[in-house]
């Protein structure tokens, strides 16, 4: 089943929110897609009945055990050292930083230009997402303009190697060390270094911060974790120096991708609809109606921003399944399409996946599904049938950094430029639907990719 491709249409054919697939291979079980609301808060809400399939996340353990790929009690200590780093402290900086590298791109890139065209939009949010995360996440500021000063001991930059490890992650991760350590190709060689060098100066950075003699008072993620690592367990059983690696890159990972993507889809959406796009530089002028930058405390009053990224996350979930499986004999309940109560039986052992896509397209949680209305997200809404950050004991830590950075580059991009799809000769002809289709046509990966969206920025 194509979870993406097909979204609700599957649960519609057979008339059920809850539909077996039968794996192909022999040794695996049933799994279950659920798009039922119901069926999905009861999983999300029983974490040690319905835990993470672990074996499938093997991979993201590269650098060390972490948050994302452990269940149980290694999870649970994972959690506890690193819930407390995505503070209050943390959000005011991510804030405040990602106000920053927004001003350096319009001041400093795209100075007194009065139209930007990009090809791909990835080609700006990818780099902001990436300065955000090195600041707010590792403590490292990085610019737009390149900076050539090498640290002693190292080939790289920080945000050179911070650039080529998101890049070649997969490479890295897909090849096995021997191979990739012959460096075939300029491609292995640089995959190789960019991740010696990352672990380099983490190292370094933990060391640093570790036996500094003065401790210096830092709120970024990488700090709250070396500090809520060393308090919550008085020395003893802190977070070994690797599992210290193995958290901080995950929420690169985690929070690089996703928070890209996600802007790029805003703003390709801002470009479809300008009457949104209208709505949202109104209200956002209601309430910063000069030219200073936004602040921190206004964040909660810009509601129409988070509004037109709910919507956005609601069409174009980055994680569009998240995997589940039954520790026991169990039932689930939905309802068939004439509203008659179902009872499913889930085996032991099952695959139960959510199917993100299936949630946010049903049409008994969303009127007009396919519809762009952020003004849904107004008043009250479906809570229970909006999970693009998953929900219960393993929902997202990142979500409002994600938020607070998301509205921070929303209020000043908005505010100054206005956004359009570019206008380019072989596709003069195409209607809306056509053109929706072809800037929306994504596909899966890590997380859902946008493949092309080229857009123009004008300044207002
Ligand atoms: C639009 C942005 C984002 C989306 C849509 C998103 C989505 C998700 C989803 C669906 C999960 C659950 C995955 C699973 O169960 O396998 C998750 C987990 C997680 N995310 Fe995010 N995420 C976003 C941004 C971020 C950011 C910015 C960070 C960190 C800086 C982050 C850190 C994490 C962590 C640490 C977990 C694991 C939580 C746990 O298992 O206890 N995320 N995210």
């Amino acid at each position: 089943m194509n979870i993406w491709d097909r979204k609700y249409r599957d649960f519609e054919e057979y008339g059920m929110d809850i539909i077996s697939s039968v794996s192909v291979l022999p040794e695996a079980h049933n799994v279950f897609v659920v798009a039922d609301a119901a069926a999905v808060k009861e999983i999300t809400s029983s974490r040690t009945q319905f835990p993470k399939p672990v074996k499938l996340y093997t991979v993201l353990s590269y650098f060390g055990g972490n948050i994302v790929a452990s269940e149980g009690e290694e999870w649970k200590r994972y959690r506890k050292i690193a819930a407390p780093a995505f503070s209050e402290r943390n959000n005011r900086l991510v804030w405040e930083e990602t106000v920053k590298i927004m001003a350096d791109l319009f001041e400093n890139v795209w100075g007194d230009q009065k139209v930007i065209t990009v090809d791909h939009a990835v080609d700006i949010t990818l780099p902001i997402a990436l300065f955000v995360i090195g600041v707010a996440g590792f403590g490292r500021r990085m610019t737009w303009q390149e900076d050539s000063k090498l640290s002693p001991g190292h080939k790289m930059t920080f945000k050179e190697a911070l650039h080529n490890f998101s890049l070649d992650f997969f490479i890295k991760l897909t090849t096995p060390d021997w191979l990739l350590k012959l460096g075939l190709t300029e491609r292995m060689k640089r995959a190789n270094l960019a991740f010696q060098e990352l672990e380099q100066y983490m190292l370094e950075m933990i060391h640093a911060r570790r036996y500094a003699e003065e401790k210096e008072e830092r709120y970024d993620l990488f700090s709250g974790l070396l500090d809520a690592s060393e308090e919550e367990f008085d020395g003893e059983a802190k977070l070994t120096d690797r599992e210290l690696l193995g958290n901080i890159f995950i929420f690169l990972l985690a929070g690089h991708e996703t928070t890209a993507h996600t802007l790029c889809f805003t703003f390709g959406l801002l470009a479809l609809y300008p009457e949104q796009q209208e709505k949202l530089y109104r209200h956002i002028k209601s309430v910063i109606p000069d030219d200073r930058l936004p602040t921190y405390q206004e964040m909660n009053s810009l509601n129409e921003s988070i509004a037109v990224f709910n919507e956005t996350l609601r069409l174009f979930p980055p994680v569009i399944a998240v995997p589940k499986y039954a520790a026991e004999d169990t039932t689930l309940v939905t309802t068939d399409s004439s509203g008659n109560k179902v009872v499913v039986p889930i085996p032991q052992g099952s695959g139960v996946t959510l199917s993100i896509a299936g949630l946010h397209y049903n049409p008994r949680n969303w009127e007009d599904p396919y519809a762009f209305k952020p003004e849904r997200f107004h008043g009250d809404w479906p809570r229970d049938a909006f999970l693009p950050f998953s929900a219960g004991a393993r929902a997202c830590l990142g979500r409002r950094f994600f938020e607070t950075e998301g509205i921070a580059i929303l209020t000043m991009l908005v505010s100054r430029y206005t956004i359009e799809i570019k206008e380019e000769p072989e596709f003069a002809g195409e209607t809306f639907e056509e053109r929706k289709e072809r800037i929306f046509h994504l596909k899966g990966g890590l997380t859902l990719t946008p493949i092309r969206m080229p857009l123009v920025f004008k300044r207002r």
